[in-house]
């Protein structure tokens, strides 16, 4: 086969799911319906819900606000991603393999779309981990501060942003050599903490975030039943202060409260049904969350009237439910309730981000894209505990250093593109591989509801800020170069008989000596 042939070769669904059965690389299947439901509102309601919604009502300088119209921002986001959830429903129940939208454009788009799509996935869940452990770092001070406990204010922020917005707190800080250390300290702690969980097993992390996913429901209810009484449908009007631009960028804003259901989907392989339960996991949690945020939406902006939202400083709008609560004067105790909720919610997201991004270098290096030891299944937890070791010390020492804004920006057209590849790889298997087994089918026909959700997330990433744009097209310009480095030359695909695999293939007769070596370690 030609080099440029080689580039967008496709890999079969059965070796997919051959290779899911070679020894050593074997997942433990103990999920039901319930963990992935679970595991789906774990990843969703997080710093979206909690931190970004006062920001989308109010707007700033630079972007119109939604105002009470928050609630259609949200129902329209909920559509945008309903069409992508259909599809990652369709693939993941058909090919319940780790490695989510990676894995179906192996076999749908070309390996050079798969290795894109596999790197562009870090954005999702690396970067989106990062953004959320800064921003869990900033409600744990707030409830550290609530309980009269101070930390070091030179230990919870990143350098950059102390360095441009709080010259003081730099002065303040201890100097080494004479430079100032500012890190953000409680950040990279969470993830190791997190990490350590990851590693001991899938079971004992589903459990753990089974609690946490309690927990923040029971807070969200708590918080809708308590403050209803102060819900004044009068501050509902003018609905929409801003008209169709401030719905459509607050849509794009709270886009990030809804990243997560596809996290499912990278646990496929760990699903004790994936036909039946992906879809139920995926789709089911989307629908509860949505029925949330509507509900909260509606509550938040029926508390405090638009007009007084727009004066309250940016730091104030960034923990919006409290500040809604402290508007109606609510007491401290029903405060302190909400801001606990929310540093549990950001927990279980970490969780769940954390579990899927070592199983998609994990499916990438189980097909020689990455070195064999992201692979490594550890022989007594049975985890992916290399991998997830990696992307604990990646994400823990990114959140030291880098501020809140950037890293939602860029998880947000991460995704979308990461969703907008998901819904051509459904149209593309329709009409390549028509007569598959489909345990789920993205209703409506091949075309429809796909061809709606690439435009429709085109669509809200136009309303993401030209900087976002440019650094994402800077890091699949970084992606492509490792790929040409590494992957391309110890692809297992590559080393396989040309007209590709079969199920019985035996990569291990294929790959190159040293990868041998490697993988029998
Ligand atoms: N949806 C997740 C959150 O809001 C990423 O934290």
């Amino acid at each position: 086969m030609s080099a440029f042939g080689q580039l967008f070769r496709t890999k079969s669904l059965d070796d997919l799911l051959a290779e899911t059965h070679e020894e050593g690389h074997q997942l433990k299947k103990v999920l039901g319906p319930w963990n992935l439901i679970a595991l789906g509102i774990g990843a969703i309601i997080g710093a979206g819900i909690f931190a970004t919604i006062g920001t989308a009502a109010a707007g700033d300088a630079s972007r119109p606000g939604a105002g009470p119209a928050l609630m259609v921002s949200f129902v329209l986001t909920a559509i945008v991603c309903g069409f992508s959830a259909l599809c990652y429903a369709e693939f993941a129940s058909m090919v319940p393999v780790a490695g989510s939208a990676y894995t179906y454009s192996y076999a749908t788009l070309g390996e050079l779309v798969a290795w894109i799509i596999g790197w562009d996935l870090m954005l999702e869940y690396a970067i989106g981990n990062v953004a959320v452990a800064i921003s869990w770092a900033n409600y744990f001070n707030t409830l550290l501060e609530g309980l009269g406990i101070h930390l070091p204010p030179w230990l919870v922020i990143d350098y950059h942003t102390a360095v441009t917005k709080m010259p003081h707190l730099v002065a303040a800080a201890p100097h080494l050599f004479g430079i100032p250390i500012v890190f953000n300290l409680v950040a990279f702690s969470i993830v190791a903490a997190i990490t350590m969980v990851l590693v001991w097993g899938i079971r004992e992390s589903a459990s753990f975030n089974f609690y946490m996913v309690a927990i923040k429901l029971v807070v969200l209810s708590f918080f809708v039943f308590v403050s209803f009484k102060f819900v004044k449908p009068e501050h509902w009007h003018p609905f929409a202060p801003n008209g169709a631009p401030g719905i459509f960028t607050g849509a794009a804003i709270v886009f990030f409260a809804y990243i997560g259901f596809d996290a499912v989907s990278t646990t496929a392989e760990e699903a004790r049904n994936p036909k039946r339960d992906m879809p139920i996991g995926i789709i089911g949690s989307l629908i509860i969350c949505t029925i949330i945020y509507a509900l909260i939406a509606a509550v938040f902006t029926g508390m405090i009237p638009y007009h007084a939202l727009v004066k309250t400083l940016a730091s104030e709008q960034a923990e919006p439910l409290t500040l809604a609560m402290k508007y109606v004067s609510m007491p401290v105790w029903m405060v302190g309730v909400v801001a606990f909720g929310s540093v549990v919610a950001h927990t279980a997201v970490l969780l769940v981000f954390q579990l899927g991004q070592p199983r998609i270098f994990f499916a990438m290096s189980r097909d020689g894209l990455l070195p064999p030891w992201f692979s490594k299944v550890h022989p007594r937890f049975k985890t992916p505990h290399v991998a997830t070791i990696f992307t604990g010390v990646l994400v823990g020492v990114t959140a030291m250093f880098t501020s809140l804004d950037e890293m939602v920006d860029l998880t947000n057209i991460g995704t979308l593109f990461a969703f907008i590849l998901v819904c051509i790889g459904i149209m593309i298997l329709r009409v390549k591989d028509p007569d598959r087994e489909r345990s789920f089918r993205v209703p409506g026909g091949a075309f429809l509801l796909p061809s709606l959700g690439v435009l429709s997330c085109l669509g809200l990433a136009i309303y993401l800020p030209p900087t976002s744009w440019m650094r994402f097209v800077g890091w699949l310009a970084v992606g492509l170069m490792v790929y040409m480095f590494y992957g391309y030359h110890h692809s297992r695909l590559r080393h396989a008989p040309a007209g590709g695999g079969t199920p019985g293939f035996n990569p291990e007769q294929q790959l190159p000596q040293s990868d041998l070596r490697d993988r029998k370690k």
